[in-house]
């Protein structure tokens, strides 16, 4: 059975979330009825992937707005800005985040009424869902103009739909270029420890019917080496001015060895991910997340209790590494400070 992938809806002044946690084994849907069932949203990674986040948290102001709307304007500032912190704070890595919070603070003004504020941050909302999913569509034309016919490509994680609203941004390129036709093949990474490639970018490839093969994290360097992939494609989740990109762990090492044998590597990532406030990788807080992540597969216990654990949740790719770094304006070739500067 074919499965609509919109990762979110807000509907009956709910957000619906396809709860990324139970897929593949069960598709169900995740339903906020305050900013609190947002942040528990991002925080547990019902919803992830840095676009999806981002609309999600911009839907979970909204969602307080309808809470606090009946409050006198000064009491409902104050409450509306604590619930943006909170919300703002729910994940670190992700600037999408951080980027939609601050879109939807503009309307937290005192010469309206509240319930006018609550009626434009839900078209401000909506506003940024719709423009994602136009952003992943333009993505993924400029991506499919790199993609040559009967391509293989590796990708890491899952930037599909799920990360997005729909469609998606490395995942999209990928999209893009099998419904223009190309025989193109997909190797999916499993992508250890949350399993976002073997869970969600395998469920996605098998429900578009585009020919794919899961591996192991391990697997990739083999079949770069034997000449096995023309190009890499992966999302990011925070870039910096100089071009160095925030994505999910186990990145960089594909992107060492591809750097190594001569493989494209390419980013695809809206504008709204740059961060334009810092100029390299270094200054991006990169989120550790639990050792259960590691110790436990599916609440199965498979490492030994006292064991140490270190879970970084992303890492970062040296701009060097990086062939060109697609976004919704276009394909940002070196040199990526003044070229990505163009973008601001
Ligand atoms: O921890 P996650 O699953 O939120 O990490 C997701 C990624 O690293 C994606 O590659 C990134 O957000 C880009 S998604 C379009």
């Amino acid at each position: 059975m074919k499965y609509p992938i919109r990762s979110l809806e807000f509907k009956n002044n709910k957000l619906y979330l396809i709860d990324q946690r139970a897929l593949p084994q069960q598709y169900k849907k995740f339903i906020c009825e305050n900013y609190r069932d947002v942040e528990f949203a991002i925080a547990e990674m019902v919803v992830r992937g840095a676009p999806a986040i981002g609309v999600t948290a911009a839907y979970g102001v909204v969602l307080a707005a309808f809470e606090f709307n009946e409050l006198p304007i000064k009491q409902f500032l104050d409450q509306m800005h604590e619930a943006c912190d909170i919300i703002n704070s729910s994940r670190p890595t992700a600037v999408n985040l951080m980027w939609a919070i601050k879109r939807m603070r503009f309307f937290l003004i005192d010469n309206e009424t509240p319930k006018n504020v609550l009626h434009k941050l839900k078209a401000e909302a909506n506003q940024i869902a719709d423009e994602d999913i136009r952003t992943n569509k333009k993505m993924g034309q400029f991506g499919n103009s790199l993609i040559p016919h009967k391509a293989t490509i590796l990708t890491h994680c899952n930037t599909g739909a799920l990360a997005t609203v729909e469609y998606g941004t490395a995942l999209g390129v990928i999209r893009a270029a099998f419904e223009d036709g190309k025989e193109i093949f997909v190797y999916a990474d499993e992508t250890r420890p949350r399993l976002q490639g073997a869970r969600l970018t395998a469920w996605e490839l098998v429900q578009e019917g585009i020919p794919a093969t899961l591996i192991a994290d391990s697997v990739a360097a083999t079949l770069i080496r034997d000449g096995k992939i023309d190009l890499i494609l992966v999302g990011a989740d925070r870039i910096a001015i100089n071009g160095d990109c925030a994505n999910k762990i186990g990145t960089f090492m594909l992107s060492v060895i591809a750097k190594v044998y001569d493989v494209p590597f390419y980013i695809v990532a809206p504008t709204t991910t740059i961060d334009f406030e810092i100029e390299t990788g270094e200054e991006i807080e990169i989120e550790e997340r639990s050792k259960e992540e590691v110790t436990h597969i599916n609440g199965v216990q498979i490492a030994p209790e006292n064991i140490d654990v270190y879970n970084p949740a992303f890492d970062v790719t040296p701009n060097e590494n990086i062939t060109a770094v697609i976004t919704e304006k276009g394909i940002i070739n070196k040199p990526f400070k003044e070229n990505i500067l163009k973008l601001k």
